[in-house]
């Protein structure tokens, strides 16, 4: 088959590579129908995630059809179209016992394109197939329900819930990359009385007011913490969400923040941010901090079904499977290309849709 193979920072290759097979009897192996690339596979682009390997194949979040499945796999079988999750589930650990999957200590957690081959393939093994995939309802489409792989739960789960949005608050976000316009979208089902976006690109904060932010702040051009007490009375925000990953955004919430308001932080950090502890400690502020579990899941596409939630404004292009070196360049290049989500189509995808692979469907 065809995949997407990591070769060391700064080296990719859309190579031919050994079929997977059913290798545990709890494993499936899933014909990859739409998948996508996230800003994680950039980050391993560089060399900032040392344990993902040379030869590994990249890709985390996918739509695809069930081919084979091992001896003790029961809740799905060859033909069923399911959601392969960023995060996968042992279903034995204590962490997976408590819904927390990202910290499984059975093997599972996050590892497709990071500790095992991944989802930019043609072809791939699942491993603990019964508690890690997601049956999806035939009248949603493989993009409806793709995001839900990574980007919506993260937002949901480490954004919204962990920073307790109520009716009424005034969220501020830091960084309106697909994250922060994933947390955007899941903050509204809590009817925030306001949500103020934050970001150094004038596109980004385009991209905010499409998904329904209020208020845009341009960091670069703007004193935010100034901005931020001038909407809420000198109080600050209610909740605010780091979605970017650098200390400084970091230390920016913590400075948007109202007493007694909460920091919830997304972002990946690779360097040591500053807390203001002398500062902080006096304002009742709560920070907390997380890796996505994905036990929103099912919640979140039971939103989607019933129209209560609407992902399809994140697919900005689509790419056929076999030019996904092409669409890493686009997605690489979004201050240019514009894009947020680049859907990679296989050949049944490709069928079912009406599109030419690269083309921008924003405009
Ligand atoms: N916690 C988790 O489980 C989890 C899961 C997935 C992704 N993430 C992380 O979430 C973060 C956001 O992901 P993304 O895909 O949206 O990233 P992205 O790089 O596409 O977007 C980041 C945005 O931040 C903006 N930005 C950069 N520096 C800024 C600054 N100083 N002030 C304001 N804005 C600034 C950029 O212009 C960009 O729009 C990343 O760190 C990613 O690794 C975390
Ligand atoms: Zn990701
Ligand atoms: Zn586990």
């Amino acid at each position: 088959m065809k995949a997407l193979v990591y070769h060391g920072p700064g080296e990719r290759g859309w190579d031919t590579v050994d079929d997977p097979t059913i290798i545990d009897p709890t494993d499936a192996v899933v014909r990859i129908d739409t998948s996508t690339i996230c800003g994680t596979d950039l980050h391993i682009l560089k060399g900032d995630v040392p344990e993902t390997t040379s030869g590994t194949i990249l890709g985390h979040e996918a739509v695809g059809t069930v081919v084979e499945v091992g001896a003790s796999v029961t809740t799905i079988k060859p033909g069923d179209r399911v959601l392969l999750s960023c995060v996968s589930s042992c279903g034995r650990c204590r962490y997976c016992k408590e819904g927390r999957y990202g910290q499984c200590l059975g093997g599972g957690g996050w590892i497709f394109g990071h500790l095992i081959n991944g989802l930019q393939a043609e072809y791939a093994r699942v491993p603990f197939a019964d508690n890690s995939v997601y049956t999806i309802p035939s009248e949603l489409s493989d993009e409806q329900v793709l995001f839900l792989a990574d980007i919506l739960p993260t937002s949901y789960e480490i954004g919204v819930l962990n920073g307790k949005v109520s009716p009424g608050d005034t969220v501020a976000i830091v960084g309106a990359g697909p994250i922060g316009l994933a947390a955007i979208l899941t903050a509204k089902l809590y009817t925030p009385g306001r949500i103020v976006a934050i970001d150094l690109a004038d596109s980004r904060l385009e991209g905010a007011r499409r998904f329904g932010a209020d208020v845009t702040i341009n960091n670069a051009e703007e004193d935010a913490v100034a901005a931020v007490m001038e909407l809420t009375g000198g109080l600050g925000a209610d909740v605010a969400f780091e979605a970017v990953g650098v200390p400084a955004t970091f230390e920016l919430a913590t400075e948007l923040i109202r007493p007694g308001g909460r920091v919830a932080n997304i972002g990946v950090h690779g360097h040591p941010a500053t807390l203001h502890l002398e500062k902080l400690w006096i304002r009742d502020v709560t920070v907390t901090t997380g890796l996505v579990d994905t036990f929103s899941i099912p919640q979140l596409l039971r939103l989607i079904a019933n129209g209560r939630l609407d992902p399809s404004l994140f697919a900005t292009h689509r790419f056929a499977l076999e030019d996904t070196m092409a669409a890493y360049d686009t997605f690489a290049d979004a201050a240019n290309s514009g894009a947020l989500k680049v859907v990679l189509q296989g050949t049944d995808a490709q069928n079912t849709a009406t599109t030419r692979a690269g083309v921008l469907v924003a405009d």
